[in-house]
């Protein structure tokens, strides 16, 4: 177990419980604690239907808590507004997403240089290029999403989730919507980037294979930590 004033993420008795239409109330996650440090790969696997994604969402911010905390780098989210979190996350997380997520009025260059520009680094053109460039598409820098491959957008990406050098890699089934062999290149290029780059990773998988090459698994059932 890991101290939790050294953890890059710190999670801790979360639950989400949503409203239904029918009136009813969903618990999505219930009593959900755990600590990540610095430069561990873990996996969060699970039966379709398990919560993982809606604990992603919960890790990145994106998503509140109705119970429970989450702390990224010391920094507990529960505590600050949606734009304080946006910045939280700016700073320190990056996000991979199954089906790519890019912006489509953008090129791949622009596209990585978003999240740069929004932390107000200077030579955002030259770092997203460095990065595009990193992960072989140092052909495609004015392409727009539309006119790339799924294995591309996914590349693009990699390269905008990893351009900030972000404490924190959270990714919900990079390899989903992609074919196994491109599947198995962009978790190659994933693991090669965050060795590169020492960030911690957490990836929601039910691919076994991908689980078994992350240092540890943490195990959802129904909402609940499976032990
Ligand atoms: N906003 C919501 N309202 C109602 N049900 C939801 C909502 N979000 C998720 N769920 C339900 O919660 C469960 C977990 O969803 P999810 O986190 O997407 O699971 P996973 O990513 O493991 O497949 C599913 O049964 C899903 O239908
Ligand atoms: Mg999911």
């Amino acid at each position: 177990m890991v101290n939790g004033m050294d953890a890059v993420i710190k999670v801790e008795r979360l639950e989400k419980t949503v409203n239904l239409a029918d009136g009813g109330r969903l618990t999505i996650l219930q009593d959900i604690s755990f600590s990540v440090a610095p430069a561990e790969t873990v996996a969060i696997v699970g039966a379709s239907g398990s919560g993982k994604s809606t604990l992603l969402g919960l890790l990145a911010g994106l998503d509140v808590p109705t119970s429970g905390q989450v702390s990224v780098q010391g920094k507990d989210l529960s505590i600050l507004s949606e734009d304080a979190r946006a910045q939280v996350r700016g700073a320190y997380i990056g996000f991979v997403f199954q089906s790519f997520q890019l912006l489509p009025a953008l090129t791949a260059l622009e596209n990585v240089m978003m999240p740069l520009e929004l932390a107000g680094r200077e030579q955002a053109r030259d770092i997203a290029r460095q990065c595009l460039v990193r992960v072989g598409l140092e052909q495609r820098l004015s392409h727009y999403p539309k006119h790339l491959s799924g294995g591309e957008q996914q590349r693009v990406a990699l390269a905008r989730a990893f351009a900030t050098s972000p404490s924190l890699l959270l990714a919900d089934e990079p390899t989903g919507n992609l074919d196994s062999d491109t599947g198995h290149q962009i978790i190659e290029l994933m693991f090669e980037l965050n060795r590169e780059t020492r960030t911690t990773m957490i990836l929601v998988t039910h691919d076994e294979s991908l689980a078994a090459r992350c240092g540890r698994s943490i195990r959802l059932r129904a909402g609940h930590l499976d032990t």
